[in-house]
């Protein structure tokens, strides 16, 4: 390829520019998974090598016109797949503007720019998060590595304590250093155990409560001599916070090192009102984190930060004759690598541009999406698995076929993007709000497909694959009559394409699966495919139970203890729940789904119970009238 002039080369990013502006406006219309004629169209690719140099506007046309529709839409407002937030767009143009750049931040000679926006950003991290003054943070491809940093530089710190240089002498024959991580560590931290030479399963995991937080009362007395503790702000599935306060208490009277995993969660440090769950963990000697996550920067940013830098640099300090001494924060003497590209930039132009109370408000408004999104869920007969405390909402429907059918139905709908999890060796669905584009409208639209989706996740293929492979049951107390609704309501403003329409007065009552001991003993039961019976909603509930919502069939186990059952009339009086008798079966409907009504629901709250775990249920999704 020729070189380019310089008019060809602005010609050609303002062209990029527009193309990527398109691409960022079009998002909102879009499905959140690319559809299928997306995917085909991946074929552009498959192009043999070039013998012969192309044109440059024509490279970047195929990338925009085969690639763009073909991504996934993780930066809309919609995207609630694995711990994701979008890029904000202030660090879209400061990446651009970095790549123009193209500095190289291993050495400040290399990159004065990239050297003082290094000192700034740190300054400013340990500030809005109150970590140490003087800590040292280093950026890496993400919380990942992040890890692994900390974690070497952990190692080296406890063993140099003990009188062993683990950078001169290797482990072998090192004195004992024992590991302690909390049951719910996150994979990629007992990965970095494994790269560091520490092991994956030669650790002492701490059991953990019904969130995933360490047990405090479990941490182990018996240790002595070099030790590294692992934990954790923000478990991946609850967002739940390990209770530092007594965990560095605990490092502190045996001189151990204190590791934070904070991916995400390290950033509620930013936000007042969540002192109760980050107490503490300002005490620990290193922490990870990801700009890439919560603060919205593009991919690749994780971020180390470290109490005393000079146990960083113990680690990773690297000897060359090319390499001139220098003044100011050598990133390449603090971090396993050696080249990088200046991250920083990207995270000091949001921290500038959101401040204090930017970051502040954007872990407010996405844990308070959170929280209404579960509230959504919940009201509509789902299961809210967790406390959430943070940005993580766990959702389970009434069995694990229909969970899993209900993660594909959401994913093939298109409106939102929610990943599939296991909490408690039992498949759920796991919603995470990371992105600084999510609205109270997104949350509300993906709340009515999530709804909708939970009444219709059985017609999936994975529904029916689901249904078919497994004994599947249903109670089909007669109730008699006509239904009034089909099943599936309508996203506000949005006309469902006919083939996802249910035809009106078609069965809308999900599989449960019933262990057959159980099941083959009960009368009342038989096998239903798709088009199980129609239930009708009783003439004497009130209006509202009318108006859409969700409606819920239940049978009382007969076998029931009493015990159980008056716990289950409790929550439901407290819950504003009705029953019907009807027949040998019960109908119950909860409050109708009013969205303009709907508040952030407690946990547990006064009047907001949560759902009674052992209630017998299945879910029906009503047409709004
Ligand atoms: C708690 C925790 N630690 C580490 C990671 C790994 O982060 P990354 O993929 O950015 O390296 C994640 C990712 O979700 C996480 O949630």
């Amino acid at each position: 390829m020729s070189v380019l002039a310089d008019a060809e080369v602005r010609a050609l990013l303002a062209e990029v520019a527009r193309r990527a502006g398109d691409y960022l406006a079009g998002l909102d219309e879009r499905p959140v998974a690319p559809d299928p004629a997306a995917l085909a169209g991946l074929a552009r690719f498959d192009e043999p090598l070039p013998e012969l140099g192309g044109d440059a506007a024509a490279t970047l046309a195929l990338l925009d016109e085969a690639g763009s529709p073909a991504t996934v839409a993780s930066t809309g407002g919609r995207y609630f797949g694995f711990v994701t937030g979008g890029s904000h767009p202030v660090a879209l143009g400061a990446n651009w503007l970095a790549a123009a750049w193209d500095q190289n931040t291993a050495l400040p000679v290399m990159s004065p720019v990239a050297a003082r926006l290094h000192e700034v950003v740190t300054r400013w991290l340990t500030e809005l998060l109150g970590l140490p003054p003087g800590s040292a943070a280093v950026f890496l491809t993400g919380a990942a590595m992040a890890n692994t940093a900390a974690l070497t530089a952990a190692r080296d710190q406890q063993l140099a304590q003990a009188g062993w240089d683990v950078q001169a002498d290797g482990l072998f024959g090192a004195p004992e250093l024992t590991v302690i991580v909390g049951e719910n560590a996150h994979s990629t931290l007992i990965r970095a155990l494994g790269l560091v030479g520490l092991g994956r399963e030669r650790v002492r995991r701490v059991p953990a409560d019904d969130q995933g937080r360490i047990r405090a009362g479990h941490l182990p007395a018996d240790v002595t001599g070099p030790a590294v503790i692992c934990a954790q702000a923000g478990e991946v599935n609850t967002g739940a916070f390990d209770p530092f306060p007594d965990i560095v208490a605990w490092a502190r009277e045996r001189g151990a090192w204190v590791h934070v995993d904070g991916a995400f969660g390290l950033w509620a440090m930013a936000d007042p009102g969540r002192s109760h769950l980050t107490a503490g963990l300002d005490g620990a000697d290193s922490w990870a984190t990801d700009a890439h996550k919560w603060l919205n920067v593009p991919y690749d940013c994780g971020i180390a930060l470290v109490r005393r830098p000079e146990d960083l640099r113990r680690s990773f300090a690297a000897v060359a004759g090319y390499l001139p001494p220098g003044a100011g924060f050598e990133a390449m003497h603090h971090t396993p690598a050696s080249s990088q590209r200046a991250r920083q930039v990207e995270v000091w132009a949001v921290l500038r541009t959101l401040g204090r109370p930017g970051v502040t408000d954007l872990v407010v408004r996405t844990c308070d999406h959170a929280q209404a999104m579960a509230a959504y869920l919940r009201r509509a007969g789902l299961d809210v698995l967790n406390d959430v405390v943070l940005n993580q909402v766990l959702v389970r429907a009434a069995t694990d076929e229909l969970t899993l059918a209900l993660v594909d139905a959401v994913q093939r709908d298109g409106t939102c993007w929610c990943g599939p999890t296991t909490w408690q060796h039992r498949p759920a669905m796991r919603i995470s709000v990371s992105g600084w584009a999510t609205s109270g409208d997104d949350v509300r639209k993906s709340a009515d497909a999530i709804i909708a989706a939970a009444g219709r996740g059985r017609l999936s293929e994975a529904g029916r694959a689901a249904v078919q492979d497994q004994r599947v049951r249903v109670d089909v107390a007669r109730l008699g009559g006509q239904q009034p609704h089909g099943g599936i309501r309508h996203l506000p403003g949005r006309r469902l394409p006919a083939e996802r329409q249910g035809p009106r007065g078609a069965a809308r009552v999900e599989p449960r699966r019933v262990p057959p001991e159980r099941g083959v003993h009960q009368a009342g039961h038989h096998e239903v495919g798709a088009d199980a019976p129609v239930h009708p909603l009783p003439r004497d509930l009130p209006a509202d139970a009318e108006q859409g919502g969700l409606r819920r069939v239940i049978r009382r186990d007969p076998g029931r203890r009493p015990q159980a059952r008056r716990r289950a009339d409790e929550h439901d009086r407290r819950a504003g729940i009705q029953h019907a008798q009807r027949g040998r079966g019960h109908q119950e409907v909860r409050p109708g789904v009013d969205r303009e009504r709907l508040v952030p629901l407690g946990d547990g709250g006064p009047g907001h119970p949560a759902p009674e775990p052992d209630t017998d249920v299945q879910h029906q999704a009503v047409q709004a009238a």
